[in-house]
């Protein structure tokens, strides 16, 4: 028994440290300590080396990085670290350990104390963790070689040739240079099967790689292979599952390499020809470093130069947020409520250009027409006027939110909108728009590219210096060249970018299920509930009140859900509620829209504090956002449940639709073939054509419209007894429509129809129309009823008369 422990004892002590190894392994119940520099493990080529790595004052990350920093004058600076196990919990500099425990675990614990980050593997047999050549930290199980567990799998923002890039994985940029924790930018396979870059900032979230402006395959994209795999071989050739192939400029040579996503946002392919030297950048995925979105924050302009690179500068008027990090961007100078349409006007700015955010896009339209659009929209904070080159006339974008601002070369101007008052005051102090006219920065940028891409041998770089230094005046000319000649080239991929402009990123945000658990505090406050399901009230991170929607319908597969929310998340209307994200994890599937203060029409019309005026005002607005839908979007979308309870109301009650496009969401496969349950909608509101089996149309939205208008004018519920298709809604058109057509005094039939609540006050000439257009609406035949469009254009007709 006695020997039997010692030699326990002495198989301890020749286990365990002390392991000032300049080994590639560490094995079962041994660790490395932070206290001692020499605790690493080095590949058995010596490229590279896994330890404690000092991030910040007293604070260190276990990581791996290459051996040899990148150059002699850096040797004093950080090494360039290729993968981290604990980046947002950075450990203690004393009593701080990663240890291999005798089940296999390997843990990394803090100060002695808390356990930051483990592997969570177990082991019968020993377990032992070895540095590989390739960069591959390997947990393996030494009687079968089992790979427990690898860095491989989980990469942070470097990926080393040979390393498979798979499904799950995710590169995630630093914050900065600087500070080596989680940032902003993510490189990863999205749901469409296609590699992508996004921005997932404190505010908002947006893909910009590749250009969200194109679709997939003017990018040279595919979506059909669904493997989602991509790897890095060691020559220097990318390629992905998504048909994403480039070769690196130095292609073919033995040198060490890694692909990292930047602090800045931008993924790069590096190289080198021996440790030591300095890293080349020999691919890039953006050219333009103002493409890469969040830069600048919002109100502010990104702007690149050879000579000074990447600059941001805010808006005149608007003065930089926080002067240390200008992704807060900038807060204006003025008070934002601009109340009254003659108390604002527009500074115009050339070629700068902003994307996304729209309320609307409105073709060929003139210069007045859009300056009065933005004028009546509350929280319009300028508007895009760009000219669209194919047909020679302007476009007009008008924006609720400035962000992605960058400079173009467009023909167009952002007309910034400021008051009146503050102009005058602060004239001369405003940074005239001649301040932002850098013009062909491009293609600097391309030639600059280019000069990386080539792999300038020795000789041939003299050349270049030599011609430099005696041709400068000839490059002058050549830039200036090449300037017209990409302004021509450039025509046609303009239209293009008009095609796309109403699908570039929105500010659409993927939400976690807990972020909105939380928001909602346990989806405690309950303020609706839908077909699809319940709405919650919820306060989101950033303070903006929102609603949140648990659907509770089966849903479609996640790619559809997706595809689905994200054609909704783009579109934008003044009159259709915003939707500001989305959440889908397993099961829960989650929408987060706008709040809005005033509840819905059908809440408003019971408690009758809704006067003539503004029920006319939301009978036009609901009209306008139908008719936006079906007829100005990108994708046909119907409606199919219009009806009070969708009807939503902003503070000055001004309607927004609610509910749009969820018919789309739902399993519709198995409900096609009966006529009875395949009717969407809610009673009372429903078109004869659902029940009758003939085609479904955008005229199904129109007759539920014009029964919620004949709701408003009349006051009578239409779900008020009766059966769904028969009984009271008919009766009630019917009676109507005799009394409208009568032949008595109109006045006198109106006193009869209308809600008791107006009391006298209202426009006879105003009910009229609004009557003989909710009965058009309703007409039993599809075809006897006006488009959505029609509809605005009677109503709004009647209103300029007036
Ligand atoms: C680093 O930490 C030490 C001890 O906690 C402190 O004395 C020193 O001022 C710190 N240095 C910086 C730059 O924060
Ligand atoms: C790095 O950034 C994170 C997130 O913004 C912050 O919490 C942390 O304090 C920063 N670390 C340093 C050393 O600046
Ligand atoms: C993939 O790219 C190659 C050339 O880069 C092209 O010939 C091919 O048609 C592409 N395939 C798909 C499916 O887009
Ligand atoms: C999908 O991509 C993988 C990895 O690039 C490739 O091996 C496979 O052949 C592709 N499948 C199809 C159907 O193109
Ligand atoms: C600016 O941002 C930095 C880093 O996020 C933060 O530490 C600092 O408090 C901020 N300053 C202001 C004035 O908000
Ligand atoms: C702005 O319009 C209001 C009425 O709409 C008017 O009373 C006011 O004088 C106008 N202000 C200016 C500066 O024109
Ligand atoms: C643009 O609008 C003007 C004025 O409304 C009209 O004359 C012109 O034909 C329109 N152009 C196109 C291409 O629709
Ligand atoms: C601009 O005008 C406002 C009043 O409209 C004033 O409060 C502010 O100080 C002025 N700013 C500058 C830079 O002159």
């Amino acid at each position: 028994m006695a020997t039997l422990f010692l030699i326990f004892l002495l198989s301890l002590a020749i286990n365990s440290p002390p392991s000032s190894s300049t080994s590639d392994t560490l094995s079962r119940a041994s660790s490395l300590s932070v206290e001692k520099p020499e605790d690493v493990l080095i590949s058995p080529d010596g490229v590279f080396t896994a330890g404690f790595h000092q991030v910040g004052n007293n604070s260190y990350c276990f990581a791996i990085w290459f051996s040899e920093p990148s150059s002699s004058s850096d040797r004093h600076q950080n090494p360039t670290v290729v993968w981290t196990a604990n980046r947002d919990r950075p450990v203690n500099g004393k009593r701080s350990k990663l240890s291999l425990l005798k089940t296999g675990n390997l843990i990394l614990t803090d100060a002695g104390q808390s356990i930051v980050w483990a592997t969570t593997t177990t082991s019968l047999s020993p377990a032992h963790l070895t540095l590989h050549s390739s960069g591959n930290l390997v947990l393996r199980n030494s009687d079968d070689h089992v790979v427990l567990w690898q860095s491989f799998d989980s990469p942070t923002d470097t990926l080393l040739p040979l390393q498979p890039f798979t499904r799950n994985a995710m590169l995630v940029s630093t914050r900065s240079q600087s500070n080596s924790s989680s940032g902003f930018y993510k490189l990863f396979f999205n749901n469409d099967n296609l590699l992508r870059l996004l921005f997932d900032g404190l505010e908002v979230s947006s893909v910009y790689w590749p250009d969200p402006s194109r679709v997939s395959w003017d990018n040279a994209r595919s979506t059909y292979n669904n493997t989602r795999t991509a790897m890095l071989d060691s020559l220097g050739s990318f390629v992905s599952s998504d048909n994403l192939t480039f070769m690196s400029t130095d292609y073919g040579a033995r040198l060490q390499r890694m692909l990292r996503i930047d602090f800045d946002g931008n993924v790069r392919l590096y190289s080198r020809e021996r440790a030591g030297e300095k890293w080349v950048v020999s691919w890039q995925a953006i050219s333009d470093p103002c493409k890469v979105h969040g830069t600048c924050g919002a109100n502010s302009v990104c702007s690149y130069d050879l000579g000074f690179g990447r600059k941001c500068l805010c808006l005149p008027g608007y003065n930089m947020r926080n002067l240390t990090d200008w992704s807060f961007g900038c807060e204006p100078q003025f008070d934002l409520s601009y109340t009254k349409g003659n108390e604002s006007t527009f500074l115009k700015l050339s070629q700068v250009e902003f994307n996304g955010y729209d309320f609307n896009s409105y073709t060929n339209y003139s210069y007045m027409e859009c300056e009065s659009i933005c004028l009546k929209l509350e929280n319009c904070k300028g508007f895009q006027y760009t000219l669209d080159p194919g047909n020679g006339f302007y476009n007009c974008n008008p924006k609720t939110q400035l962000r992605s601002g960058h400079m173009s070369d467009s023909q167009g101007y952002l007309y910034l909108r400021l008051p009146k008052a503050f102009l005058l005051s602060n004239g001369s102090g405003i940074k005239a728009p001649k301040d932002y006219g850098l013009i062909c920065t491009d293609r600097v940028i391309d030639l600059n590219r280019n000069y990386v891409k080539s792999h300038v041998s020795k000789p041939v770089k003299f050349l270049l210096w030599f011609a430099c230094g005696v041709g400068g005046f000839e490059i002058v000319c050549i830039l200036l060249f090449l300037c017209l000649l990409n302004s021509r080239t450039r025509k046609k991929s303009n239209e293009d970018m008009q095609q796309g402009y109403l699908l570039a990123a929105t500010g659409f945000k993927r939400f976690s299920y807990a972020e909105l658990k939380k928001a909602t505090r346990g989806f405690s406050e309950e303020i609706g509930r839908g077909a699809g399901g319940l709405v919650y009230k919820g306060v989101l991170d950033d303070e903006r009140v929102a609603a949140v929607k648990l659907l509770n319908e089966a849903i479609q597969g996640e790619a559809e859900f997706l595809a689905e929310v994200s054609t909704l998340g783009r579109l934008n209307h003044m009159h259709l509620i915003e939707m500001w994200g989305y959440c889908s994890e397993g099961k829960h599937k989650l929408l987060v829209y706008e709040y809005m203060e005033h509840g819905s029409l059908a809440q408003n019309l019971s408690s009758n504090v809704l006067d003539w005026e503004k029920r006319f005002e939301i009978a036009v607005g609901t009209a306008k956002g139908l008719a936006y839908l079906h007829e100005e979007c990108l994708e046909w979308v119907l409606h199919c449940d219009v009806k009070p309870q969708n009807i939503l109301l902003d503070s000055n009650y001004q309607p927004k639709v609610a509910d749009f496009g969820l018919s789309k969401l739902f399993n519709r496969g198995e409900l096609k073939n009966s006529s009875f349950s395949r009717i969407r909608g809610t009673r009372g509101y429903i078109a004869p054509e659902w029940v009758c089996n003939l085609p479904i149309t955008s005229k199904v939205d129109v007759y539920s419209y014009g029964i919620v208008v004949l709701e408003m004018v009349t006051g009578k519920n239409p779900m008020m007894g009766g059966d769904a298709f028969d009984g009271e809604q008919r009766r009630l058109i019917s009676w109507m429509r005799e009394k409208v057509n009568g032949t008595s005094s109109i006045k006198l039939q109106i006193e009869e129809i209308i809600d008791s609540s107006f009391e006298g006050e209202y426009d006879v000439e105003k009910v009229e129309v609004l009557l003989k257009v909710a009965l058009h609406c309703v007409e039993e035949d599809k075809d006897d009823r006006p488009t959505m469009r029609q509809v605005v254009e009677m109503l709004l007709h009647l209103d300029e008369d007036c």
